[in-house]
């Protein structure tokens, strides 16, 4: 995520097209290089039998167990000797890497989630050698995750900010089908009987259900809360903000008959059991975004329970629905730990099952821990059986079933860490922990890799993080109870230089005042002015999503720039030039209250939207913005949607 400078490596193979990141639009088709397929003998067998993706995949090469680390940061490709535990060679990418695979044809297939693209290597006679560059692939913006069917015959790519799921030949790559997914897809699984693809998503709380036989469905699952919320138990742990009318006598409470179910988050990590067959895990976090009728002292009131607990829900893949119990909230549950100081997993990334052990291990950031879960515990939160201390950051992991290992990449501390996978009782410590090589880091970059790691600590009281709600810098798209009355969260992504003031009020006039209002929201103890200043930093740099060139046609982009910036609409006299800079003033658009104006970068990729998240969409925020927001009324169905397209280009 840390930016580098790319690497000048020419591209070896004739056909490759990687984007020069000039962001105009590409043909699939006509750019399709003419050869994926591997060209020399087969040298590497995977060793991951569920067939998904990570940031590191384990294969036999010869008599030698080695891993694939992605590095997202040096943008290169690392082997790793599992057995003699020693890293054996870097092979640069041409971009940064979010996962990888390893496909039975003897492949690493690697998504390049900055460039839009996989890259497709082979490798060398040697493992000590780089891999050979074989292809590189067009895939929609971002892909984030990987899986194959269980026959290898097809590859599923998910494309975070392109929210698409990609189907392409397994050998050849060539595009199968596309399908359009709700906001931010993340971790990808096939079924058993390879029949349907389940699909996390970082936010929105939904699972999609992708049918993999034409004409390729899409459903749609609620991954919240569900149990019976009528329980007694369960209402009463709603909470009870005492609330004041406007002139400032006590309201008298509703009577609550049950509670909000809570909103499921945090989906990026997914794995598939054996035994028993047929469950689709996916570790989660439950939200309760607190009483909307309230006015907390912070973000949310969640009345006796945390605002953010941890789960894995178990889908059943004969009918694509989760098990209630696995998204019943426990009760009795202590704040932020389970009792008895273990912390929960609050910033799940990355899970695999160890098919021996009956175990689902999570990689959590944040707690920088591997969870290892009973697999087949019908709420396998409740049913932790180990857990082992890993390196800072963790991204990835990979089992090796039969040598009884697990293989962890922590990307903050640039560290692997091999687990022993067998009986705690017998194997004292089996951790083993190398640091790999990395590039030359300048000064500034140290302090970029603590507000990293500060953005992803549980520095609230409660255990919540700053990627709690803005995952990986983005928005968790929930609409928060706060002192000011129900906020949507904003994304970070782009949105912060020279946007100032900050908060939807525009209350903090600088980014200083605005991390110390968000401190005391979260009811956490303050930073040092060093880690303040490097927590900023980060927070400045994120990386953007790709350019979104794909909005729509050239012209239409130019009409709807046109209308945004012409006098009967006049957004741009409020948004400045293209949405980016905006006046700085607060206005009263729509209900009651002042807003600052919002930046627009991004904004097709962060519904709802205004401050209280009241429009689903652009369409519906038109729609009903007329005439107090610019004028658009006028404006014919051709130039509504060339409008709406520019705004999608922002
Ligand atoms: C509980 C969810 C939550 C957490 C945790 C959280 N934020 Fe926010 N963030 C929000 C909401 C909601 C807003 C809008 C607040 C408002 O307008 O009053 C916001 C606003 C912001 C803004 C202002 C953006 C703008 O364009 O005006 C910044 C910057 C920000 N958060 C950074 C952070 C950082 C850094 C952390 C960690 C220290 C953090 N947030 C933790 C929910 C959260
Ligand atoms: C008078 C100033 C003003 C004008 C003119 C204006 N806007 Fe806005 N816009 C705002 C404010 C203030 C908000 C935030 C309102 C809120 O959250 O309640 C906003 C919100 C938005 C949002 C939602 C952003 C988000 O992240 O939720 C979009 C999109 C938007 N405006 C587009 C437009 C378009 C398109 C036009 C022209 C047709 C336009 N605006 C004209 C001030 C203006």
């Amino acid at each position: 995520m840390l930016r580098r400078a790319s690497f000048a490596i020419a591209c070896a193979v004739a056909a490759c097209f990687l984007g020069t990141g000039d962001g105009g639009p590409k043909s699939t088709a006509s750019a399709r290089p003419p050869a994926c397929a591997r060209r020399g003998p087969l040298r590497i067998t995977p060793l991951d039998v569920q067939r998904v993706g990570s940031t590191v995949a384990l294969a036999r090469f010869g008599d030698r167990t080695v891993a694939y680390v992605a590095d997202e940061d040096d943008r290169d490709l690392h082997t790793f000797d599992v057995d003699g535990a020693r890293e054996l060679v870097t092979t640069p990418l041409h971009g940064a890497p979010s996962q990888l695979l390893v496909t039975r044809d003897g492949r690493v297939v690697v998504a390049l989630r900055d460039r839009a693209a996989l890259e497709v290597l082979e490798p060398h006679v040697y493992p000590e050698e780089p891999l050979d560059e074989r292809c590189a692939v067009e895939t929609p913006d971002e892909p984030v995750a990987l899986a194959m069917t269980p026959d290898d015959a097809t590859l599923l790519v998910s494309s975070g900010w392109g929210h698409r799921i990609s189907a392409l030949a397994g050998e050849t790559l060539a595009p199968v089908f596309e399908r359009t997914l709700a906001r931010e897809p993340r971790g990808v699984v096939v079924s058993d009987d390879g029949k349907q693809a389940f699909v996390t998503h970082a936010v929105g709380g939904k699972m999609s259900v992708v049918d993999l036989a034409a004409p390729h469905a899409v459903r749609s699952v609620d991954m919240g809360e569900h149990g019976d919320l009528r329980s007694p138990e369960r209402v009463a742990l709603v909470p009870r903000e005492r609330t004041f009318d406007e002139n400032g006598n006590l309201k008298k409470p509703k009577p609550i008959t049950e509670a909000t179910p809570r909103a499921a988050c945090q989906g990026f990590a997914l794995a598939r059991t054996f035994e028993p067959s047929g469950r689709v895990l996916a570790p989660e976090v439950l939200v309760d975004t607190g009483d909307h009728e309230a006015s907390p002292r912070g973000y949310g009131n969640a009345g006796a329970l945390p605002t953010e607990m941890a789960t894995v829900a178990v889908v059943d893949t004969a009918t694509g629905e989760p098990v209630e119990a696995s998204l019943t909230v426990q009760l009795g549950v202590q704040i932020g730990d389970k009792g008895d100081g273990r912390k929960e997993c609050l910033l799940p990334r990355a899970a695999a099952v160890d098919a021996v052990s009956g175990t689902l291990l999570v990689a959590c950031l944040g707690l920088d821990a591997v969870v290892a879960y009973d697999a087949a515990a019908a709420q396998p939160v409740n049913a932790e059986v180990r857990r082992w201390e890993v390196p800072g950051g963790p991204t990835g992991i990979a089992v090796d079933t039969v040598g009884r290992k697990a293989v962890v990449w922590a990307q903050f501390d640039r560290a692997v860490d091999i687990l022993g996978l067998g009986d705690p009782l017998f194997e004292q410590s089996t951790t083993v922990r190398v640091s790999l090589s990395r590039q030359a880091t300048p000064a500034s970059e140290h302090d970029l890799a603590m507000g990293r790691r500060l953005f992803h600590t549980g520095i609230a009281r409660d255990g919540r993080a700053c990627a709690s709600c803005h995952p990986d810098g983005r928005d968790d798209s929930l609409v928060w109870s706060t002192p000011d009355g129900t906020r949507q969260t904003p994304t970070l992504v782009g949105r912060l230089e020279g946007t100032a003031p900050y908060g939807w009020n525009g209350t903090s006039a600088t980014l200083e005042q605005h991390l110390a209002s968000t401190f005391s929201r979260l009811n956490a103890s303050a930073l040092d002015g060093r880690q303040a200043e490097a927590l900023l930093a980060y927070v400045m740099q994120l990386p953007a999503p790709a350019a979104p060139s794909r909005a729509g046609s050239p012209d239409e982009i130019a009409r709807g720039r046109e209308i945004f910036h012409g006098a009967e609409a006049a957004c741009s006299s409020c948004h400045g030039m293209d949405g980016h800079s905006p006046d700085g003033l607060k206005h009263t658009v729509v209900g009651t209250g002042e807003f600052d104006t919002p930046s627009l970068r991004f904004v097709s990729g962060t519904a709802p939207y205004f401050h209280d998240g009241k429009y689903a969409s652009l369409e519906d925020m038109l729609a009903a913005t007329d005439g107090a927001m610019g004028k658009t009324g006028q404006l014919s169905p051709e130039d509504r949607r060339a409008l709406e397209t520019y705004l999608r280009s922002l």
